[in-house]
Parts: structure tokens; C-alpha cells; sequence
């Protein structure tokens, strides 16, 4: 498989460099999103091995606030305070992405950071916080390379933001961008890139306006395998070669889908993605599984109550048992019925496309 290199010099600073004596603060929101054709597998360094795309949520959000003032020491110094608590143990995630980032945002050694961070979701509910968290967090700081005077513009500042944000958590640099983004460079989509997301170029049918995802959380609790180590075992995967062309045979197919609003193939797509990713979890070295009982049941509900009602309801799955529940809102009330009968014993969280 071909992959690209691209060159990153565009994300270098434009700033001079000194020692910035400033202090301030700035914030930013950003939401999580959810994949309908997978990012499984890179290479160095957060590199995808496939092109994804997903559709960013509307609800559930990070908020932070980034506080910054002049570090008299020579390395890095931060904070990190979630829901108003300080929690030593984000911390060590946030210095290794600042180690990452350093070369494109000179100044993250000149302050002594106070990251305060907050989700509108329950924390480890299965909702991908690492990719609002990330994403809010670079919004952050190229907020503050503007204001020490960088001087980029709305759109140069969510492409390096996407930037910083997928050196965090890959699937973080979609959440940039509201709506249908697409990350991974890929020719079916023009624009696209391994190195930052971009909102989808091309036409979307209105069935997909406020699409709705409805997360039932099946499990709660940190994951029992991390991303990072499920990506990892995509290296010496016996069928990984298979998987990413799939991904992005998945992709080009889903392109017309969008436009012309054909649901039916849109759910054959949406749910191959999910079973294919958890496809290659159960035959990985080590193998595993993250889908529980339940998770099956409310598949297997999923399929029953959309053949005897013809209603497009579908699933998708991230790297956990929670089942992300998707269809159009026009038929928000009977899917709400459905879900209530046959998943009622688990928290949901109703969120929705936009
Ligand atoms: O961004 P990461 O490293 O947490 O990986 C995310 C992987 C999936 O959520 C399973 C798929 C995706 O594309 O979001």
C-alpha cells in the first residue's frame, strides 16, 4: 500500500523567537465525534495507516481554560485541573504531547500552564474524551500564538490546530471541524491530508442534518485495552494490509452515499466499519474482545426492530462494548421507543451531528 509523506514546514511558527514574557488566558470548546469508516493503525509518528471519516457530536464537549504565565525554569511546566480538581495523572499525557508539538509551538517552554478542563459527558463513559480533550487544547494554544502575535487567520488556525490536536490523539484533529471531516490522505477526497482533518468537500443529502447518535453505554469505566496499544497491534497484524484497503474501499463508497441520501447502504457501510475494527482486535496477537453480551443484544435488537419496521436505525462502535446508536432525526421518537424498551437498563447520552 502507497502511503504519503507530506511536508509539515507550513506548521512551523511564524513567530520570532524570544523568551515571551506574557500572561493571560484563553478557552475553548470542542466535541467529540464518532467514526463511520475507522482510523486502526498508523505509523510514526500519529500517522494514519487509513483514511477516516466521522461526524463530529454536538453535545458532548471538553471546555478549557488555558492559563499561562511566565516559567522561570527551563522545561516544561503544567497543570492539569479536571472539574476543578487537580489531577496529576493527565498530566504526563499532556507533557508528552507538548514534547511532540514543541517544534511547531515555540513557546510552550516560556510558561507555566494551568490547564482547567471540564466534559459535558461523564468522564471514561466510552465517549471519546481523548479527542475533545486534545482538540480543545490545541484550539487553546493557537489562540495564544495569536495573541503573542502570529497573526493566522481563522481558517490557517483550525488547520494547525487539527494539526496539534491529531499529534495528541489522532482521532482528536477531526473534532476541529463541526459536521462531516474526513482525516487521512486519500484520492477519493480532494484536499485530504495524513497530517490534519478537513471538513468534508463534498455535497451532503439533508437526511444527515442533525443525524443523531444516541450512545448506549454498555460499559462504563477506563477501557481495558487502550487505542494506543490497539493500534500497535495493527503492525504485525496478519490482516491488516486487507483492513486498511477495506477502510478505503469503505470510504469511496460511502461518497455517493452521502450525497444521495440511500440509507440502506449507508448502514451496511456504517456497520462493516465497526465489526471489521473489532474484526482485528479478536485477531490480533494478543487477541481480545471489547464487546460484551450486551453489546451483542442490542446489535441483534438493532437488526430485528429495522427489518420488522423498515425503520434506518443503525450501529456503529468505537474501541469499547457501547453501542452508538445512528439515524435520521425525523425518526427520533420511534428510535426512542425502540431504545427505551430494549436498552433501557444502561445510561445513554443523546447526541446528534452539527
Ligand atoms: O484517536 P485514537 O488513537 O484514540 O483512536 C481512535 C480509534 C477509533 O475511535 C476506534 C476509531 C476512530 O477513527 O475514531
Amino acid at each position: 500500500m502507497i502511503r504519503y509523506f507530506e511536508n509539515m514546514d507550513e506548521f512551523k511558527s511564524k513567530l520570532n523567537h524570544k523568551k515571551f514574557e506574557e500572561q493571560g488566558s484563553v478557552s475553548a470548546v470542542c466535541p467529540s465525534n464518532i467514526a463511520l469508516i475507522k482510523y486502526w493503525g498508523k505509523r510514526e509518528i500519529q500517522i494514519p495507516m487509513n483514511p477516516s471519516l466521522s461526524f463530529t457530536l454536538n453535545k458532548s464537549r471538553t471546555e478549557t481554560e488555558l492559563k499561562f504565565k511566565p516559567n522561570p525554569t527551563n522545561d516544561f511546566s503544567l497543570k492539569v485541573f479536571f472539574e476543578g480538581n487537580h489531577q496529576p495523572d493527565f498530566e504526563p499525557k499532556i507533557y508528552s504531547f507538548f514534547k511532540r508539538i514543541e517544534d511547531f509551538v515555540p513557546f510552550l517552554k516560556d510558561f507555566e500552564f494551568e490547564i482547567h478542563t471540564s466534559n459535558t459527558f461523564p468522564h471514561s463513559s466510552g465517549i471519546a474524551s481523548s479527542a475533545s480533550g486534545m482538540g480543545a487544547l490545541a484550539l487553546c494554544l493557537t489562540e495564544i500564538e495569536n495573541l503573542l502575535g502570529a497573526d493566522l487567520n481563522a481558517d490557517q488556525k483550525l488547520k494547525k490546530a487539527s494539526f496539534l490536536a491529531r499529534l495528541g490523539s489522532g482521532s482528536a484533529c477531526r473534532s476541529v471541524y463541526p459536521g462531516v471531516t474526513v482525516w487521512g490522505k486519500t484520492d477519493s477526497v480532494s484536499g485530504s491530508s495524513d497530517l490534519y482533518a478537513i471538513p468534508y468537500p463534498y455535497k451532503i443529502h439533508p437526511i444527515f442534518k442533525n443525524f443523531r447518535d444516541t450512545v448506549v453505554l454498555i460499559e462504563e469505566g477506563q477501557k481495558s485495552v487502550s487505542s494506543t496499544a490497539g493500534h500497535d497491534l495493527m503492525n504485525d497484524h496478519p490482516y491488516a494490509e486487507k483492513r486498511f484497503e477495506s477502510a478505503e474501499e469503505n470510504l469511496k463508497k460511502l461518497i455517493p452515499v452521502l450525497k444521495n441520501g440511500d440509507l440502506e447502504t449507508f448502514g451496511t457501510i456504517v456497520e462493516h466499519e465497526a465489526l471489521s475494527l473489532h474484526a482485528m482486535m479478536m485477531t490480533s496477537h494478543p487477541y481480545y474482545i471489547l464487546m460484551k453480551p450486551d453489546t451483542m443484544k442490542l446489535i441483534e435488537n438493532i437488526w430485528t426492530f429495522r427489518k420488522q419496521t423498515s425503520v434506518p436505525v443503525f450501529f456503529t462502535l468505537d474501541a469499547g462494548a457501547n453501542v452508538h446508536v445512528l439515524f435520521p432525526e425525523n425518526q427520533s421518537e420511534k428510535v426512542s421507543q425502540f431504545l427505551k424498551e430494549k436498552a433501557g437498563n444502561h445510561k445513554m447520552i443523546e447526541d446528534f451531528t452539527g
